[in-house]
């Protein structure tokens, strides 16, 4: 099977911001996941996961290497290009969820898909955001502002948001930390369920073992260095 995702020789240093010399977070990455694969990526805070994550979904530049998501590298797309390539292909869980804060759980959800290139509109991409909503467990809350909504609940809206335009690619970032272990485990088994019906990649950064251990490969950061854990 060929692969999905590539990373290849991947460095990041990010420049001080008074001035000073620039600070590594890690170089020369390289990484193959096949479409369909599920894979954790854990770590010590500070360690690069949201950083690796970032770059892979072409939210920020490499200081070195490449992302090739289907062959095509993320960083070398034009702006429209970029632009259909996030809307369409990529779902990106945030650590923060960054909801819009005017706007209904129901309508943050739908978001992504207004864009013009999404799999559904009108009434149908209301049914499918109402039943996103139902599978995290938020059919009672669609009409809530973030502000009307526990830190938890914004979390679940924003995985319904990653997921309505059925992106072949999920990039979640600590998707369950601020989940109770009954909702982190119903989110999980969704992740998994997805990942296995419609072949979505999933790659998911995580602190929690439990949900590790269910992704099909789990790579730790190391010192600078992104490693497989053995399984
Ligand atoms: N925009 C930025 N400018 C400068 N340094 C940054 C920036 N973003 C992240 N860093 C630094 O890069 C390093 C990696 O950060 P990153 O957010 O990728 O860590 P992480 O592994 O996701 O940690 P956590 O588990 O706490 O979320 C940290 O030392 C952080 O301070
Ligand atoms: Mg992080």
């Amino acid at each position: 099977m060929s692969n999905f995702l590539e990373i290849k020789n991947l460095t990041k240093a990010y420049s001080a911001p008074q001035g000073g010399s620039s600070s590594l977070v890690f170089s020369d990455l390289n990484l193959l996941v096949e479409a369909g694969k599920s894979l954790a990526i854990v770590g010590p805070s500070g360690s690069g996961k949201s950083t690796l994550l970032n770059l892979i979904g072409g939210l920020d530049s490499p200081t070195g290497g490449e992302v090739l998501i289907d062959g095509k590298n993320v960083h070398q797309q034009s702006p429209e290009e970029a632009a259909r390539f996030r809307n369409l292909t990529l779902g990106f869980i945030f650590q923060s969820h960054h909801l819009l804060p005017a706007l209904s759980a129901l309508e943050n959800v739908m978001i992504p898909a207004l864009a013009g290139h999404g799999v559904a509109s009108g009434q149908v991409l209301q049914t499918r955001a109402l039943e996103l909503l139902h599978e995290v467990g938020l059919s009672e809350r669609s009409n809530h502002l973030p502000g009307q909504l526990s830190g938890g609940e914004r979390q679940r809206v924003a995985v319904a948001r990653a997921l309505i335009n059925e992106p072949r690619l999920l990039l979640a970032d600590e998707p369950t930390g601020a989940l109770d272990q009954a909702k982190a485990e119903s989110l999980m088994e969704l992740l998994v369920r997805l990942n296995r019906e419609k072949e979505t990649t999933l790659v998911v950064v995580t602190h929690a073992i439990s949900l590790a251990n269910q992704m099909e490969e789990v790579w730790a950061f190391d010192g600078g260095d992104l490693k497989k854990v053995d399984s």
